[in-house]
């Protein structure tokens, strides 16, 4: 990108969540210019940087106010109105991941068809329209050939787990549908997949079709949920391999620019893929203090059209762990004092407000030793939940 006179870049960010707050501190070490579009003045990101623009993602006018004078806006979701992105895109704004790529990464099942297109492992599953009746048959239908459980997916619109259930028996069939009827979304029904470990890849890539790939890391989720982050993973060097051709593949097909992440399920030691995330991402916090570039930095850069860093990992090991919010733990704030004490932990608080699993924070932990970043990441990240010491045990 062309930029006239020596001025800073401005990027302008769609949603001012935990993403555009990190992607922020990035920013300012660059010297990069933010305009941020956010719902309420005290949200995550909006709190801490004054070029802010209130207005919905939904409104085509305040998306405009935004990337009007942006020289690329990106996005922190993708909860957005992509035809309002095309139609600015066709008056000359630029956007990147563009509303093409957008499009995809907010439908799952987009990404399923994507990716079974280019001939990609995934689990087998089927779509059924919006405003069907007939969820209860079709799931019933194909647990025939796929038995139990059945995933059954709502095409957009979820996030953190929800939008997603394990479906046993014909009889949990009925409320599922009845949250999809109201989603007014299709459903993905997939087959529920034995999974040994879950991993997830990074890669960012330029307009010119440059990119850089992150080591694989080792994904723990809990009720739907990142929890735990492992880097790198313990994968056999092909299956590795495999990840980062995938990532390349997905991230050429899609046109990526920006970063990407990419979700795997290992299953009976082979990879399939779940879904993807065109932006940063949860499964890539571990790369802020554990890689020589954050995948934050790394996205400014690719949508910038800047020369991107170095993925490499920082030491042997990198641990990540969420902080969310507890029953009476209240916020991660008021536990500081006691998780800084816990040696080599990097803090990060979103400045949100406390909600009961709501991710409100995370710890990173690198060490010459496996057990010593988990236990050290786990101990802090628990400490900064509220958690009493003798719920936590030693580390
Ligand atoms: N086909 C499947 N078989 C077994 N487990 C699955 C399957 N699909 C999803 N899961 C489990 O459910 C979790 C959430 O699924 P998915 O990633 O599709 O949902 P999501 O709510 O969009 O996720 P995110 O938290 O990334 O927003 C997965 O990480 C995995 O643990
Ligand atoms: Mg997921």
């Amino acid at each position: 990108m062309e930029l006239a006179g020596g001025r800073p870049p401005r990027v302008g960010i769609v949603g001012a969540g935990q993403l555009a707050r990190m992607m922020a501190q990035a920013a300012v070490a660059l010297g990069i210019e933010l305009r941020i579009l956010a719902t309420r003045f005290d949200e995550s990101a909006a709190r801490i940087w004054p070029d802010v623009v209130i207005g919905s993602p939904d409104n085509a006018k305040a998306m405009e106010r935004l990337a009007a004078g942006c020289d690329v806006t990106t996005f922190d979701h993708e909860l957005v109105d992509t035809v309002a992105v095309a139609t600015l895109e066709a008056s000359g704004l630029q956007f990147a991941p563009d509303s093409a790529t957008m499009t995809v990464a907010q439908s799952k099942r987009l990404q399923r068809e994507r990716f079974s297109a280019l001939g990609l492992p995934v689990p087998a599953y089927e779509i059924v329209e919006a405003g069907s009746e007939s969820l209860q048959g079709r799931v019933e239908n194909f647990s025939r050939t796929h038995g139990w459980p059945v995933m059954v997916k709502a095409d957009r619109g979820g996030y953190d787990g929800r939008g997603v259930w394990m479906v046993r028996e014909r009889s949990e069939v009925g409320p599922v549908a009845a949250i999809i009827a109201e989603m007014g979304v299709a459903a993905v029904m997939e087959a529920w997949v034995p999974i040994d470990s879950e991993a997830a890849i990074q890669i960012a890539r330029t307009a010119q079709g440059q990119t850089a790939t992150y080591p694989v890391v080792e994904t723990v989720q809990v009720n739907g949920m990142l929890d735990e982050l492992h880097a790198p993973a313990e994968l056999p060097l092909a299956l590795e391999e495999e990840a980062a051709a995938t990532a390349k593949a997905i991230a050429d097909d899609l046109d990526v620019v920006g970063l990407l992440a990419v979700e795997l399920f290992v299953s009976e030691g082979r990879l399939l893929v779940n879904e993807i995330a065109t932006r940063p991402h949860n499964s890539g916090h571990h790369t802020i203090e554990g890689a020589v570039t954050s995948q934050f930095e790394q996205h400014l850069r690719a949508i910038l059209g800047l020369p991107l860093g170095s993925p490499a990992l920082r030491g042997p090991y990198v641990t990540t762990v969420n902080a969310t919010g507890q029953p009476g733990g209240g916020p991660l704030e008021g536990h500081l004092e006691r998780a800084l004490v816990v040696e080599g932990a990097h803090i990060h608080i979103y400045g949100k407000s406390h909600r009961e699993s709501r991710k409100l924070g995370h710890v990173t932990v690198v060490a010459d030793d496996r057990q010593a970043a988990l236990d050290r990441a786990r101990r802090a990240a628990r400490l900064l939940e509220g958690r009493r010491e003798n719920d936590i045990g030693a580390a």
